[in-house]
């Protein structure tokens, strides 16, 4: 038998239910702080990650879905592709190539698979699917301000509220500018010399290549060193202190508790200043219900103008596994109203003609076949979960009336065909 491939899943329903209810939720919520839908490729050129999200970073060092694609002829050079691992570079891409700045287009928003060639686990795929909102444009725009990081972070609350998902978790770091960066770096080299020699091999890479990246180590024996380095918060210049600042106090304004935490640098080069993540208690070791931050440096690294931005990804699996410990989560699995049922010869037409009717005032209705028994009806009608089961025979058609059973309690009435709709939908 052939199944679906490590790492990968068919999202079945009911539970696609609740996706399309996030969906649908995160539409709303994104359309009232005016962000706009952008759908990017599946595949971009593998340099673009290379190059926006960090060569040292695992991401790109580890877990790349990435292959060289044949030229039309034989002697073309071969071009390395690779799989989206994530939005922001491909969003910043487009940002650039269209020039979305020169036209005011600066709060985008996309949805779908991302790829990632990690060891999979509750939580944690090699294709999963992301939310991903980003707010970039030129400096003038004011995109640079603090106000557009509060604002962010306050839709997330909004959209998770909105969700009835509580027990969430913001937690809020600065990782500075590159010039901090780079002091930072240094005071790290330093602190790590002595030690680095007992930490595990990425570690040893990272401490020469990219010392901040030492952060996204997960090796439990070299947690206790991480805990004794140096934190990025202790070299932030006066406009990064001054611009974290204000985020924090626009979010106590606005009344979005959050907390700090100085060892979250995140898994991307590219950030800047803001860094965040929001965590959920109940889902275990892979706890981040999304992740985000400022990258003002992104457009121009890429080759575009000057473009601040910051952005966030919702990780969606994750989002709807929190979901389905929410109450909000019950309203949304719904099951058919009523299960019409043809009994015997010549019924499908006339039963078609009836849901036709229910159908378009809005009752899920789900439909049998006149070759059924009334024993195989009443089977697959309690199967489908439906509230009601509504029998169309031919005896029922001469009276104008027909037998509607409620499946939970039983109870039979006969209903004349001009009332049905309103006492199943009472
Ligand atoms: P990220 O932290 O790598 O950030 O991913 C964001 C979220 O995607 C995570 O918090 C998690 O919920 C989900 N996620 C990541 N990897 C997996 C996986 N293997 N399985 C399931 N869920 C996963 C980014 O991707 C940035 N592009 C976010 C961003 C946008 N920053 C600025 N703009």
């Amino acid at each position: 038998m052939i199944k679906a491939v490590r790492g990968t899943r068919d999202l079945l329903p009911p539970e696609t239910a609740l996706w399309n209810f996030v969906e649908s939720a995160v539409r709303d919520v994104f359309r009232a702080y005016n962000f706009q839908e952008i759908r990017t490729p599946i595949f971009e050129s593998t340099e673009l990650f290379a190059r926006g999200v960090g060569e040292e970073t695992d991401i790109v060092s580890k877990e790349m879905y990435t292959w060289e694609d044949r030229g039309r002829a034989e002697s073309d050079k071969r071009q390395s592709l690779t799989l989206r691992p994530e939005a922001t570079a491909g969003i910043v891409r487009a940002y650039i190539e269209h020039k979305l700045g020169d036209r005011g287009l600066n709060k985008l928003y996309c949805m779908g698979p991302m790829f990632r060639r990690e060891r999979p686990q509750k939580g944690r795929y090699r294709q999963f699917y992301q939310i991903d909102a980003e707010v970039i444009g030129p400096p003038s725009a004011g995109s640079e301000s603090p106000a557009r990081d509060a604002e962010v972070l306050e839709m997330l609350a909004t959209l998770l509220d909105r969700l009835g998902i509580t027990g969430w978790n913001l937690e809020l770091n600065s990782v500075g500018c590159p010039s901090d960066r780079a002091k930072f770096n240094e005071a790290l080299r330093k602190a790590l010399e002595p030690v680095v020699g007992k930490m595990c091999a990425d570690c040893q890479r990272r401490a020469v290549t990219n010392p901040l990246r030492v952060f996204d180590c997960k090796v439990p024996e070299d947690q206790p060193i991480i805990d004794t380095l140096p934190r990025i918060s202790q070299f932030l210049d006066e406009p990064c202190r001054a611009h974290f600042d204000a985020v924090q106090a626009i979010l106590t304004k606005v009344g979005v508790r959050f907390s700090l935490n100085d060892r979250l640098v995140r898994g991307l080069d590219y950030y800047t200043r803001t860094a965040f993540e929001f965590t959920h208690g109940a889902l275990g070791a892979q706890n981040a219900i999304l992740g985000g931050g400022r990258y003002d440096g992104l457009s121009e690294a890429l080759g575009g103008p000057a473009a601040p931005g910051i952005g966030f990804a919702i990780g969606e699996d994750r989002l709807v596994m929190s979901l389905q410990q929410s109450a909000s989560a019950e309203g949304v699995l719904r099951k058919p109203d009523v299960y019409v049922a043809p009994l015997g010869a010549g019924m499908n037409s006339e039963a078609a003609r009836l849901a036709r009717e229910l159908r378009r005032h809005d009752l899920v209705v789900d439909l049998g076949d006149e070759t059924f028994r009334l024993k195989k009806s009443f089977e697959t009608a309690t199967k489908a979960g439906a509230k009601y089961i509504l029998i169309v025979g031919e005896n029922e058609v001469k009276a104008g009336a027909f037998a509607l059973k409620n499946l939970a309690t039983g109870e039979q009435v006969s209903v004349p065909r001009a009332e049905l709709t309103r006492r199943i939908q009472e």
